[in-house]
């Protein structure tokens, strides 16, 4: 399993580098899935009109990738001179944003007339007061400058922000790119697939790119090969088959009984309960019910979830769930007699 030491250094350390960052999208035709966002920002950028821009959507969708893909076609070498990238990690009140950005915007380009390019990471994680200050800066400086503004929730962007840009949603990306995308990765970095393992990518992945390419990265190191198996033990979320066994046992099984299996599962493949109700979900909508029991037991489902956020004790809400597992069963048991 040892990576076989390459005589050029660069290459070794390319070995080690994040998949993420390796396999980030270099241009705008490398950016999977987002077609039409990546036509409609082509033109405009080929027509020397972008706008001021707003990237919403979930992690790992390909935000930031693109605009620095934008950046890189727009400057070329010049990149870090034309583009300012602030994120949420740096400091983020109203002066800093204010100071930063009026320094790098005030000062004219010498040798181009193009304008410059400031991108603001992770926006919703700003105050509102430095959201104002923001909005009076774009003004500003409209004129020899493009702001993008990148976050996950647009409803944390004020009104008055949001008019001020063209936004672009970036939706979780779809199945059949990522697979497409993953196929890329494995080819290159020789992962050796087990079975079902491309489709347990896609299903912990979610349509998060980032969180896909971690996992695969994970995986390969640590198991040599990508299965579903090894995929789940390695997020430790709880295989479809666990998943499967617990509902069973649910369903069928006496109160104590289950209380008692489902804990000692959870020692000793050291799975958290609330991976367990979030996978259980589909199981109320597949066992036949009637919609009473049906509606109860997704209502505990997110009341365990609900109270699990809120760091309370995992055994006393394990019992929690199993308990209403128990009251269904009873009224099952009543409704058929
Ligand atoms: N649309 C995409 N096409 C190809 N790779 C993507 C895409 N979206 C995300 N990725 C992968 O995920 C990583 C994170 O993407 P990023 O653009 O930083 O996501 P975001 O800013 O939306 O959270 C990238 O380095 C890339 O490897
Ligand atoms: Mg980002």
């Amino acid at each position: 399993m040892e990576a076989p030491i390459q005589s050029n250094g660069k290459l070794a350390l390319d070995k080690d580098a994040p998949w993420v960052e390796k396999y980030r999208p270099r241009t705008l035709d490398d950016v999977a899935a987002h077609k039409e966002i990546v036509d409609t920002i082509k033109r405009l950028v080929k027509e020397n009109r972008l706008p001021h821009v707003l990237f919403y959507g979930p992690p790992g969708t390909g935000k930031t990738s693109t605009i620095l893909a934008v950046a890189r076609q727009l400057y070329g070498n010049a990149v870090s001179n034309m583009v300012l990238e602030l994120n949420a990690s740096d400091d983020r009140g109203i002066n800093i944003v204010r100071q930063q950005v009026v320094d790098f915007a005030s000062t004219r380009t010498i040798f181009s007339k193009q304008f410059k390019l400031v991108v603001l990471d992770e926006c919703d994680a700003m105050t509102k007061d430095a959201q104002f200050a923001l909005r009076r800066v774009i003004e500003k400086y409209t004129r020899n400058t493009r702001f993008c503004l990148i976050c996950n929730y647009v409803s944390k962007i004020i009104p008055a922000l949001q008019s001020r840009c063209t936004r672009f949603r970036f939706p979780p990306l779809p199945g059949d790119y990522v697979r497409e995308r993953l196929q890329y990765v494995i080819e290159l970095e020789g992962v050796k697939l087990g079975p079902g393992g491309m489709d347990a990518l896609i299903t912990l992945g979610a349509g998060d790119m980032r969180r896909t390419l971690n996992i695969l990265q994970a995986t390969h190191m640590a198991s040599g090969e990508v299965s579903e198996q090894t995929a789940y033990l390695c997020t430790g979320s709880p295989l479809p088959t666990d998943i499967e066994a617990i509902a069973q046992a649910l369903f069928n099984e006496d109160f104590v009984d289950v209380f008692e299996r489902i804990g000692a599962m959870q020692i000793a493949k050291g799975l958290a309960l609330v991976d367990i109700v979030q996978q259980l979900l589909p199981w109320v909508f597949r066992i036949g019910m009637p919609a009473k029991v049906r509606i109860a037991l997704v209502e505990a489902l997110g009341d365990v979830e609900h109270r699990l956020a809120f760091g309370t004790s995992e055994r006393l809400q394990l019992g929690s769930l199993v308990a209403a597992f128990a009251t269904a069963r009873g009224e099952l048991i009543d409704a058929a007699q």
